[in-house]
């Protein structure tokens, strides 16, 4: 009998790739997305169904697991992908740009897995894999808002696996370094407010660095192999960096000073 995988935000980027590699290996993939009317490709895919679900939406996660249960009888796997990231000087931030970036990153992820809790405990097992970023355990200027929900995130889930441990249900974090999808592109949310000065300079070469290295930067299949590693693991292991140097940058930050680390970061960012 295939598992099945629910994935949040599969309607590009990296749950879009993990939505593809698990179909292909035979998973049954219960794709969500805020606009499922508007996808084409992956619907043709036959182990998988597209449902809609917008993660700030109540409704929407109170009647996911029965929709899906409906098709494939059971759901073994959560993937928590859907997020984006708000960023610019937290100055120019407004009240609604905070609540925007954690009802997304965080909330969504909080809400929709209350409500696998009981599901999976009634089943005896599961696996519950959130996505943080390698920004979950270091940070960078202008990320403040998106490093502080990813922050927030690696806090909640660390504490998660200790609770669940003992119900059998598996928690789990992927680390992505830097991803070519569409991050950086449609769903970055830059702050717009010209009235406050002093950042230009910064936002000049932060910004445009970080869309430069994320053109460079490997595809989403990487992550979506990550992903499938955490999904079938029989281990604890709670932690899962993906892509180029997120291992070495995550040692890094393991080993040096925080002052020489908070240094390199500086320099390397305003290169
Ligand atoms: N790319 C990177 O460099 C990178 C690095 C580290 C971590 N990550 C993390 O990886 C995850 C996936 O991002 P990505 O790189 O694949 O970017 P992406 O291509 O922009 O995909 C983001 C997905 O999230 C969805 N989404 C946004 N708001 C949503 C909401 N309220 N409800 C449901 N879905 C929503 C988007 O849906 P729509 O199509 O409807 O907008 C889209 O499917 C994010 O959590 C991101 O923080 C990315």
């Amino acid at each position: 009998m295939p598992k099945t995988i629910l994935i949040t935000g599969a309607s590009s980027g990296i749950g879009r790739a993990t939505a593809r590699l698990f179909a292909e290996k035979g998973w049954n993939v219960a794709a969500t997305m805020r606009s499922p009317e508007e996808e084409t490709e992956l619907k043709e895919l036959k182990n998988l169904k597209l449902y809609r679900l917008d993660v700030t939406k109540k409704e929407h996660l109170q009647n996911i697991i029965s929709q899906v249960e409906d098709d494939f009888t059971s759901i073994e796997v959560l993937f928590n992908n859907a997020g984006y990231g708000a960023v610019g000087a937290f100055e120019k931030s407004s009240e609604e740009d905070v609540l925007n970036q954690f009802r997304v990153n965080l909330f969504g992820i909080m809400d929709l897995t209350r409500e696998f809790i009981p599901y999976f405990r009634k089943k005896g097992e599961g696996v519950i894999i959130n996505t943080s970023s390698v920004v979950g355990r270091f940070t960078i200027p202008l990320y403040s808002l998106y490093c502080s929900s990813k922050w927030a995130l690696e806090g909640f889930t660390e504490a998660l696996q200790y609770e669940l441990r003992q119900f059998n249900i598996k928690v789990k974090m992927i680390e992505p370094a830097a991803i070519k999808t569409e991050f950086h592109g449609r769903s970055l949310k830059v702050f717009e407010d010209d009235s406050v000065k002093g950042y230009e300079k910064m936002e000049k070469n932060i910004l445009s660095g970080m869309k430069k290295r994320n053109e460079k930067a490997p595809g989403p299949e990487v992550v979506a192999e990550t992903v499938l590693k955490a999904a079938t693991d029989s281990n604890q292991k709670l932690r899962y960096p993906t892509g180029k140097g997120a291992g070495a940058v995550l040692l890094a930050r393991k080993i040096l000073p925080t002052s020489w680390f908070n240094k390199m970061v500086f320099k390397q960012q305003n290169r």
